[in-house]
């Protein structure tokens, strides 16, 4: 039997999990000494497989704790550590950009694959490797995605939406949640220069779902897509690109929402009709759950090796 252990800022989706793999959960317990340090209370029976569901947004305190975890099981007698961590941090600062910049992806990957046999994630932020198995080393790294999660919201909400991606790395989720529908879409230029300062550009040739079809975007539903939303700055660029185009409605849809400061106000404040994102991270716009798709695969996989 396999357990799944749960953290207290993560719980109903651990529980969710749970209820979907039909497998019993516990609790691992957080104590905050006064000096910061943190005691990690596990439960004292543990199987030999446990499954650990735990987000890693606003990580730093979450890694520490998620390894004194994983090791005290293992001193336990436990044999396979499974990581469910719908958002996995550190996955941008995939390169130096300046000298002496630590490319964190690497490292935290590192780590991980030190304490866990298999980590589990949904579109992690992968832009100048492969695959995660390239992060995260010798071990299961299983990169799912929530494109499925989306387009199955999206279905109950539009007959006819179409779908914008704000920034080339956008195009792989954009294409996934719109192509089986033949829902247009189109894809935006997007130039970072700093944290909060971006800009996105729909050029004529980029307002194309195909070679032929210009797209027009007066009196349509559209629905910006993300994988992340940190400051807001994408998303709000694109929303002033496209309001010069008079659609009818403009909605976000996003994987991962951070929005940090004020930028759901200002979206709101740009006449944005929908904020929706997935429950990888807990926030006020969580609307659509991706525990499904981790369980989905959880279970596929336990029935290709008769476990
Ligand atoms: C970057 O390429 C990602 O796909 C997101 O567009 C980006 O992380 C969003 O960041 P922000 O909300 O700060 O503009």
């Amino acid at each position: 039997m396999t357990l799944l252990l749960g953290f207290d800022d993560y719980l109903p989706q651990a529980k969710k999990l749970a209820l979907s793999l039909t497998l019993p959960m516990k609790q691992v317990h957080l104590h905050q000494f006064p000096d910061g340090e943190t005691k990690v209370t596990l439960p004292t029976e543990l199987p030999r497989k446990i499954i650990i569901c735990r987000s890693l947004y606003q990580p730093n305190e979450k890694l520490i704790e998620l390894i004194i975890t994983a090791a005290a099981a293992r001193n336990q007698g436990v044999e396979h550590i499974t990581l469910v961590t719908p958002y996995l941090c550190y996955m941008r600062q995939d390169k130096a950009f300046h000298a002496g910049e630590a490319i964190s992806q690497k490292i935290i990957g590192k780590l991980l694959s030190e304490y866990f046999d298999r980590v589990i994630t949904i579109d992690p932020h992968l832009h100048r490797i492969n695959n995660l198995a390239e992060a995260i080393p010798n071990k299961e790294a299983i990169s799912l995605h929530a494109t499925q999660a989306i387009t199955d919201f999206l279905k109950q909400k539009f007959t006819h939406p179409v779908i914008i991606g704000p920034d080339g790395e956008s195009q792989q989720w954009v294409k996934a949640i719109a192509t089986p529908h033949q829902w247009q879409y189109t894809i935006a230029t997007k130039q970072r220069y700093s944290d909060t300062h971006v800009a996105v550009s729909f050029s004529e040739k980029e307002n194309e779902c195909d070679e032929n079809t210009a797209l027009n975007l007066t009196g349509q539903d559209i629905i910006i897509v993300d994988d992340i939303a940190s400051t807001g700055k994408t998303l709000i660029q694109a929303v002033i690109q496209l309001q010069q185009q008079k659609p009818k409605s403009i909605s976000i849809i996003v994987t991962h929402a951070f929005f940090v400061d004020s930028a759901i106000k200002q979206l709101n404040d740009l006449g944005v009709k929908n904020i929706w994102s997935s429950d990888s991270i807990p926030h006020a716009t969580n609307a659509f759950s991706i525990i499904d798709t981790v369980a989905a695969h959880l279970k596929e996989n336990a029935s290709q090796k008769g476990s």
